[in-house]
């Protein structure tokens, strides 16, 4: 059988949910258009710089880490929140990279990440219906009928906020803020404050010490870029697809299409329908793709969609994020594990803690607990361990914020705290200290991995 031509729209052929209704088509058309004219958010280059650094995780010589909003907001957008959560990935990272013994990949869940998926069409408030909030890229958070009305106009204003926030990221990763030096001394404060200190300063003393001995053998920032400069590659879930072909550009030199809208993009839970329009989408960019594994997931939709989007088994092309849930990970993901292991696939596995975690709390409010985050995460180990692959990588929705949107970690955070800083406009993030807390608690299991 051949394989039906690809364009940037054949999407429009293929069956899709999760999108918006949009009244103003004519709006919506202009606003594509606007958005196909303007420059690209990131370049060819830079998209294949990553998979190669992907191709390195998938052979079990890296490590991924990927976090950020579960959505970011256009009225929360400011330089200090950008910054926040660039620096808790990067003292993740030195973390990370110090236990595992090995690099670790960045990828931000950022600049790009305004469009949401949800469980429903329709929200109701005190016997009225509106349409759901789907990120801020589509509409209003506000619950009356002119905020929940899908604006096109939104889909240019997300390019903007993209485009200054990626500026800003690729200035702190370039000009030094993120110097290692720099990070390990924010680590070293995270440490002393922490009720759990004594739990995460041999980690940070052995640390010191590797700085301090490669100081001592001349190696320092001033003469070795890798210490002084680093990168974090975008990424976003790729659910408005008018918006992802807008941005979607063929590469003069190789004549490949690359969604430059961000450097990896991923197909939602909710969006993976093997014959249905993201997926589409998806097989015809170079770009790193990401597939969200639930507990629904199917072996044989996953060869399908492992078939579609990487006919050439490129290694750094495909991450499978598991989200299984804390109790149903050991059960459901040995089999899929096996099932890709078996048909060859080289491929990354990631853990999502998060999102087969979520609960409500008595008070209300949709949470999250650090505990079932970090055994979720130990079951993803353990599967690997006991498959023989690679546990390649996590993905958290964290903000370096002082937020209370999950509960537990070292400050106890209790559903009735969570009233006090709940900011977030989807599904709740783990504040600044509870992912570096996270951070400090695989190390061990990295560590272990290694060997
Ligand atoms: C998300 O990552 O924010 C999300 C909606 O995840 P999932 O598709 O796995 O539910
Ligand atoms: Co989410």
């Amino acid at each position: 059988m051949t394989t039906p031509i690809w364009t940037p729209s054949s999407w429009r052929k293929h069956q899709i949910v999760q999108q918006p209704e949009y009244k103003d088509l004519a709006a919506l058309q202009k606003a594509e258009q606007q958005l196909a004219a303007l420059p690209p958010l990131v370049f060819a280059g830079e998209i294949d710089q990553l998979k190669t650094d992907l191709a390195k995780v998938a052979k079990g010589k890296a490590f991924l880490l990927q976090g950020g909003d579960c959505a970011e907001s256009f009225l929360e957008f400011n330089a200090n929140k950008i910054r926040d959560t660039f620096k808790v990935l990067m003292q993740m990272a030195i973390i990370m990279t110090f236990s595992a013994s090995s690099p670790v990949v960045k990828v931000g869940r950022i600049a790009g990440q305004y469009a949401k998926p949800r469980s429903s069409d329709t929200e109701t408030c005190n016997g009225i219906e509106l349409p759901s909030y789907r990120g801020d890229i589509v509409n209003d958070i506000a619950f009356t009928a002119e905020a929940r009305e899908a604006s096109p106009e939104r889909l240019v204003t997300a390019y903007h906020q993209a485009a200054s926030t990626l500026n800003l990221v690729r200035a702190f990763a370039q000009g030094g803020f993120a110097d290692l030096h720099r990070v390990h001394s924010w680590n070293q404060d995270f440490v002393s404050n922490s009720p759990l200190s004594d739990k995460y300063q041999n980690l940070a003393d052995q640390i010191d010490q590797s700085l301090r001995f490669m100081e001592a053998c001349g190696v320092n920032s001033k003469n070795t870029p890798q210490l002084h400069e680093t990168s974090l590659y975008t990424s976003h879930e790729a659910l408005l697809l008018g918006y992802e072909e807008a941005l979607t550009r063929k590469d003069s030199i190789s004549g490949d299409w690359y969604d430059c809208s961000a450097h990896m993009l991923w197909i939602g839970d909710r969006t993976r329908q093997p014959d249905h329009a993201h997926v589409e989408f998806l097989r015809g960019v170079k770009n790193p793709v990401g597939i969200k594994v639930g507990p629904s997931t199917q072996v044989s939709d996953l060869e399908k969609l492992l078939e579609i989007l990487n006919p050439e088994n490129q290694a750094g092309r495909i991450t499978l994020i598991a989200r299984m849930g804390a109790e149903k990970i050991t059960e459901h993901l040995p089999k899929l594990v096996q099932a890709v292991k078996h048909s060859g696939h080289e491929v990354i596995w990631s853990s999502d803690p998060m999102h087969g975690n979520t609960i409500k709390a008595s008070t209300g409010y949709k949470t999250r607990s650090v505990d079932a985050i970090l055994k979720e995460m130990k079951g993803f180990f353990e599967v690997h361990k006991a498959e023989g692959t690679h546990a390649g990588g996590v993905h958290f929705e964290m903000t370096g914020q002082n937020v209370t949107e999950c509960i537990g970690g070292a400050y106890m955070i209790s559903e009735h705290d969570l009233a006090d800083r709940y900011h977030t406009h989807c599904d709740p993030r783990l504040n600044g200290e509870q992912a570096l807390e996270l951070a400090f608690l695989i190390a061990d299991t990295l560590k272990a991995a290694r060997n």
